[in-house]
């Protein structure tokens, strides 16, 4: 038997936790041979709900669920941790735009990130959930001095399977058959689905669909996907963002696909020009734990100013949560 993976996920009880618990216990994320700690954090508000989760998950008697740890303290939640999945937050309601959200939920990703920073592995790989999700990668990053910035990530994930979901539609093919789609930037409307490098099957994405469709349907689809979800349920995605959660570390864990990669928000490097002291998506491929950016991506004049434009909404946000940034 492997070693158990300790895996601790923020705002368990809420709508994103609740569809993510049962899925990482059940072994979705890590293999169906490796079995986890989940350490369950919430608010004291929300203990009592968060109690009835660990009632259903030991009545699920998942044979890869070792031990499960329900608190209300971060320095326990994080203990030694190896995944820190940080989900809980305030969810944009309908009207709100996710800048909206920055100050309420930026003080909680600072706090968390000083605890992930004193109670964690040293090793530990942390994936930020919670809006504005690239900010507070940046403001958790921030605030753990100890850990490298390539230990966080930002989730454009959801945003890069709701790209292939559109794509496999109008295109009557399999999601299977779809490769190297790229989302840039801010998880918001300002970000960039871009399928000039995809393919489907050994076709160029292009071949299927005319670059009308992708400018006036596609893009604004998925950039609006979030506030469309929100529309429709009266409730932020909830099922496909757990969904993207295990899709995301399963890759930066266990590796992306062969001529395949993925979208992840990730401190840029420099890389296509973007400024370093943003969280900003990027097309990544994993292996043994660690990502790296694809470069030499070529870059039409349009698809420039699409990137600067989300750079630009990044360091607009990254400027209001200053005070939250130590300098180290
Ligand atoms: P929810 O309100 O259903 O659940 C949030 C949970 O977090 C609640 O149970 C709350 O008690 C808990 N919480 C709040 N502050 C906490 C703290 N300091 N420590 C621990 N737990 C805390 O919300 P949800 O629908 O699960 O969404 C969670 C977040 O994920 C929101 O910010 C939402 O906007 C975001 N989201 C991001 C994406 C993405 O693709 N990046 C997609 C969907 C939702
Ligand atoms: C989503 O993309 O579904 C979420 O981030 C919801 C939101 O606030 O846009």
């Amino acid at each position: 038997m492997k070693e158990t993976i300790k895996v601790t996920i923020t705002g368990a009880a809420g709508h994103i936790g609740y569809a993510l618990a049962f899925r990482v216990a059940s072994g979705e994320m890590f293999g169906p041979d490796q079995p986890v700690i989940l350490r369950l954090l919430e608010i004291p508000q929300a203990l009592s709900s968060l109690k009835g989760v660990g009632m259903e998950l030991g009545d699920c008697a998942l044979p890869l669920l070792h031990d499960i740890v329900l608190t209300d303290d971060p320095a326990i939640g994080f203990r030694d941790t190896d995944y820190a999945l940080l989900i809980g937050a305030r969810p944009r309601s309908k009207g709100m735009e996710r800048k909206d959200l920055i100050v309420e939920n930026a003080k909680i990703f600072a706090a968390q990130g000083r605890s992930i920073n004193d109670n964690a592995s040293g090793d530990v790989r942390v994936l930020v959930v919670g809006n504005p999700a690239n900010t507070n990668a940046l403001i958790a990053s921030a605030n753990a001095p100890d850990l490298s910035a390539s230990q966080f990530t930002a989730m454009t994930r959801l945003d890069h399977n709701r790209a292939m979901g559109q794509l496999a539609i109008k295109t009557n093919s399999l999601v299977a058959d779809i490769t190297r789609v790229t989302i840039w930037g801010n998880h918001s409307m300002t970000q960039y689905p871009d399928i000039g490098s995809c393919f489907i099957g050994d076709k160029p994405a292009y071949e299927l669909v005319t670059r009308d469709w992708v400018i006036d349907h596609m893009i604004p689809r998925i950039q609006r996907r979030g506030a469309e979800i929100i529309e429709a349920r009266g409730l932020s995605s909830a099922a496909s963002a757990a969904d993207a959660v295990v899709s995301h570390i399963h890759d930066w864990a266990l590796g992306t696909r062969d001529g395949d990669w993925v979208s992840m928000s990730v401190m840029s490097d420099g890389s296509y020009g973007i400024d370093e002291g943003v969280f900003f998506s990027m097309p990544v491929t994993c292996k043994n734990g660690e990502y790296e950016i694809v470069q030499g991506l070529e870059m039409d004049s349009l698809s420039i100013a699409r990137l600067k434009a989300s750079e630009k909404e990044l360091l607009a946000e990254r400027s209001i949560v200053e005070d939250l940034l130590p300098k180290n």
